[in-house]
């Protein structure tokens, strides 16, 4: 039985952004970021307050931050790596702050520089902190379904993951297949295993899209009683620490695909569209959604 409604949680600003070579001004940012409010969205990851050379597409968090017109109802949330990473964003007034980790040692190393036992430590820390200072944690673990380096990840170094973040006040993780390599057997026994363990409602699901496999993945969460989905507008996105990494699914067609099956999301087609166009038009790219493709919804 699939769920009535589902939340998306738009990522393209961050995960979208971070990955194009092209640095788009801050101007360009907030107004994407404030036509993406209007579309019903509730929930946008604005950027990412890491470190500035490592990823220098969003090295003016702050500034975006301080620009966009908060929506009421609408979260506004950024990646946050560390202490440092806290403190600006705290500065920058998040609505939440979100972890990550990576459940293969070899990503952790190459995109955050530290062992999984270091970065677990860390974002314990920043953990605590956060919740004394009343902003929620959300939890991303990277390299669920493979790993660039590595291939397989063991489901063992997820659970254990997952639960020290639960444990220590995360209220939600985002099971990331980082490069896009997860299929839909995959995902079942994945959330098979995991839900013996967790309920459903812990998780969220963060497909990219690189062999085309993320639809027929989120539906397939969907049937294990899933309800959020992190999406990029457009199907922007990557990681630049995962060589191969393409895109995110993207919100259009999640959306159009939850609409599709009468399943509520809150979001406006015609206006994803429309905040779709304007990015396209500012990077000047094509962009990867076949929904956006098929042109303005009638
Ligand atoms: P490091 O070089 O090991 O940092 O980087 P450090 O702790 O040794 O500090 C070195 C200097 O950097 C110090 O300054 C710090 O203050 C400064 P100094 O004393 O030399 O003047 N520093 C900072 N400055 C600003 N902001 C900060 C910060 N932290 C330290 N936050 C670090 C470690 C984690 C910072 C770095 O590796 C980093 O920023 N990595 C982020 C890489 C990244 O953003 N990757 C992409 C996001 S993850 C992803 O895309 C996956 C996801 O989408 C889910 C999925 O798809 O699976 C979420
Ligand atoms: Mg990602």
């Amino acid at each position: 039985k699939l769920p009535a409604s589902v939340q998306i949680k738009e990522v393209g600003p961050r995960d979208g952004l971070q990955n194009e070579e092209k640095i788009v001004a801050v101007q360009d940012k907030v107004q994407w970021i404030n036509a993406l409010s209007q579309t019903g969205l509730t929930y946008i990851e604005v950027s990412s307050f890491v470190h500035p050379k490592w990823i220098p597409a969003l090295a003016d968090a702050a500034d975006v931050f301080h620009r966009i017109r908060r929506k009421p109802g609408v979260m506004y949330t950024a990646l946050v790596p560390n202490q440092r990473g806290l403190e600006r964003a705290l500065a920058a007034d998040v609505d939440e702050v979100n972890i990550f980790l990576s459940a293969s040692e070899t990503h952790s190393q190459k995109n955050i520089n530290k062992s999984i036992s270091e970065a677990l430590q860390t974002v314990k820390e920043v953990t605590t902190q956060s919740l004394i200072v009343g902003k929620k944690v959300r939890g991303y673990v990277s390299t669920v379904f493979g790993c660039p380096y590595e291939g397989r990840v063991e489901l063992s170094a997820v659970e254990r993951l997952c639960e020290e973040l639960l444990a220590s006040g995360v209220y939600e993780i985002s099971l990331g297949d980082t490069i896009g390599v997860a299929n839909p057997m995959q995902v079942e026994s994945v959330l098979t295993h995991l839900l013996k363990h967790f309920p459903a409602s812990a998780f969220a699901m963060h497909f990219h899209n690189t062999y085309g496999m993320a639809l027929s993945n989120i539906l397939t969460s969907l049937q294990a009683g899933i309800t959020v989905f992190d999406s990029s507008c457009g199907g922007l996105g990557g990681c630049p620490y995962a060589p191969g990494a393409s895109g995110n699914v993207a919100t259009n067609d999640v959306v159009h695909m939850l609409h599709q099956m009468g399943i509520k999301t809150n979001i406006n087609e015609n206006k994803l569209f429309e905040a779709s166009r304007f990015i396209a038009d500012t990077l000047q790219i094509k962009l990867p959604s076949q929904v956006y493709q098929a042109g303005k919804p009638k």
